[in-house]
């Protein structure tokens, strides 16, 4: 079946298996690789998108229930060579390593920021409370985030 959604602020038509069909299964098959697949379980973030501004597991997320909606994949904010802020300050805070969670990280921050612009820490474990990394033990990540609420509101 197809269903039309906009992708990072393009109307698309996606074909997809059934109304079921994993929406992270749907999004690679249409070239959208930034969102990774982990555990497949709704337990890791690797496969975190934006539905409408709000972060969810698209490993466990059906695909036809984005039908009409908005979704915003990785590949929606910067490109390498012009990154979105929340990626610079990952970066600049050095909270990406091997970079599997990374995309799900940025997504989540993103999800947070836009409701919350200046979070606290404790907010921030909250909002990153789903998405896990092996490598950088979330002090770093923790910085990012904070960082990038500043790039965000011009104080850095
Ligand atoms: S792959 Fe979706 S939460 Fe782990
Ligand atoms: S940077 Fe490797 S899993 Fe997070």
């Amino acid at each position: 079946m197809k269903i039309e959604t906009f992708i990072n602020e393009e109307k698309k038509k996606l074909n997809i298996k059934g109304y079921t069909e994993p929406l992270l299964d749907v999004l690679r098959r249409h070239g959208y690789i930034g969102a990774k697949e982990g555990c497949r379980q709704g337990q890791c973030g690797a496969c975190v998108v934006l539905i409408n501004g709000l972060a969810v597991n698209s490993c466990i997320y059906p695909a036809g229930r984005t039908s009409g909606k908005k979704i915003t994949t990785i590949e929606g904010l910067g490109k390498p060579n012009n990154l979105d802020k929340i990626q610079q300050a990952y970066l600049e805070t050095g909270a990406v390593q091997c970079g599997y969670c990374t995309p799900g990280m940025v997504l989540s921050t993103k999800s947070l920021l836009d409701k919350n612009p200046m979070p606290k820490d404790e907010e921030i474990k909250l909002a990153l409370d789903g998405n896990l990394c092996r490598c950088t033990g979330y002090v770093k990540i923790i910085d990012a985030v904070k960082l990038a609420a500043k790039k965000l509101q011009g104080k850095k």
